[in-house]
């Protein structure tokens, strides 16, 4: 099916198909694709594109975004064969003139594109994502829990993370063992366990040394590669690895 829409009308605009995967799980057995060219500017982001089709085309086509800012971690999708957020992507920056979106992989299908997040959201509860003291500690004069820039900077890069899923999405154990963790999950371990106001560290390395925990990592690397806030899923790993073996303390 191919047909033009306006995104852009501009002097500059160029033209691409659009190609996007249709698939209700209820009687659907495998994806179908829909084709639609579209005008683009340089700016243009895949989800503004996406949103053209389904104001002029066809409103069905189901894609789950919020911030249009690379904030909320709604819009991951497999933008070419890679993981990526959709408000965050520039159609120009793709260097095709075929643009294919897919919904994440790792991740029960809704519809189309959007995706069921409840594994990522347990696996993510199961870390204890928040800074464990003792209540006495709590309730104490002392009201502050002050920290050097040294001890900030041993965890503010994997605070950035904003669950958008695209590091489970790209990994090969997550795809092969149903039960596995994920590198979002290890990747927030090792942000409470490197924070030094926490005092879980004990109990969250042993939540991650199971069957299906942080040994299951084959170290592939890919949940680092696509991680759009500057996260490092893998070294997060290496590093809860040595806390685990008796290199860190
Ligand atoms: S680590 Fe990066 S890729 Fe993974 S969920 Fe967080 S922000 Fe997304
Ligand atoms: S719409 Fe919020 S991250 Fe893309």
């Amino acid at each position: 099916m191919a047909q033009v829409s306006s995104v852009a009308e501009g002097k500059t605009s160029k033209s691409i198909t659009l190609r996007i995967a249709r698939f209700n799980p209820e009687h659907d057995h495998e994806k179908k694709f829909m084709e639609f060219n579209l005008q683009y500017e340089r700016w243009t982001t895949v989800l503004e594109a996406i949103l053209d089709v389904k104001k002029h085309f066809d409103h069905s086509v189901a894609v789950r975004y919020s911030c249009r800012q690379a904030t909320c971690g709604s819009c991951g999708m497999i933008i070419n064969g890679k993981p990526r957020l959709a408000c965050f992507t520039k159609i120009s920056e793709l260097d095709s003139d075929v643009v294919t979106v897919e919904p994440m992989n790792n991740f029960p299908i809704i519809r189309d594109l959007a995706v069921r997040f409840e594994r990522l959201f347990d696996t993510h509860h199961k870390v204890k994502p928040y800074l464990i003291r003792d209540d006495s500690e709590i309730t104490s004069n002392e009201k502050e829990f002050l920290q050097s820039p040294e001890e900030l900077e041993n965890y503010i890069q994997f605070a950035n993370c904003i669950k958008c899923g695209l590091c489970n999405s790209a990994c090969p154990t997550m795809a092969t063992d149903s039960s596995f963790i994920g590198p979002q999950a290890l990747a927030q371990a090792y942000r409470y366990v490197a924070d030094s106001r926490d005092k879980g560290k004990d109990s969250r390395l042993k939540i991650i040394d199971d069957s299906h925990g942080i040994w299951r990592c084959h170290f592939a690397g890919s949940c680092s590669q696509v991680c759009p806030k500057g996260v490092d899923p893998a070294m997060g790993i290496q590093f809860l690895r040595g806390y685990l073996l008796g290199f860190r303390s």
